[in-house]
């Protein structure tokens, strides 16, 4: 069973970073204001909804393995030396970061599909995708770690 759970955790990790992955490139790649301006309005949706549907399944798998493994008491431990409430602390609290960061630009993202932004729309929209981005490269990080801990 847990391994069914962790297989979807996994599963689900690679599909919400590699959309981001790929959405970052095209954002960097994809030539021509036109071109980008079709792709994003078209693919802009579909992409939130995939993402969401993935930001959960990472959320309700990992909270059932974080109680599995009995991970809430490591949480309450010296983290100077507790490697795995290191990890585990730091993990979390980057999830929480991405998760709001997450729900602030699908806000921004429904609300102007379509329409002309406003530049703080703009400001807060790139910086929380790019903060998003860079943060679950730092999330891999600690999920790996937290692996060998574990295993
Ligand atoms: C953006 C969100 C998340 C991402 C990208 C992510 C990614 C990963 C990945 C890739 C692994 C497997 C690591 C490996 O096998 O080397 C993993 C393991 C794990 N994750 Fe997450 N995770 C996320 C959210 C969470 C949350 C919210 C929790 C807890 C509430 C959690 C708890 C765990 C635990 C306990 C493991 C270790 C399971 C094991 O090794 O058997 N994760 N995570």
């Amino acid at each position: 069973m847990v391994d069914v759970v962790l297989y979807f955790h996994i599963l689900a990790a690679t599909a919400w970073i590699g959309g981001a992955l790929l959405l970052f490139i095209l954002g960097i790649f994809l030539k021509g204001k036109e071109a980008q301006a079709q792709t994003y309005e078209h693919l802009g949706p579909l992409y939130g909804y995939f993402e969401s549907f993935w930001l959960v399944v990472l959320l309700s798998t990992g909270a059932f393995l974080f109680f599995n493994f009995n991970l809430v008491s490591v949480l309450t431990l010296d983290l100077n030396e507790s490697k795995l409430g290191y990890m585990m602390s730091h993990k979390l609290f980057y999830v929480a970061i991405i998760t709001v960061l997450t729900i602030i630009h699908m806000n921004i993202a429904l609300k102007t599909h379509k329409g002309e932004r406003t530049k703080v729309q703009k400001i807060v929209s790139r910086a929380s995708s790019m903060m998003i981005f860079f943060l679950n490269l730092v999330i891999l990080w600690y999920a790996m770690q937290l692996r060998y801990i574990l295993s």
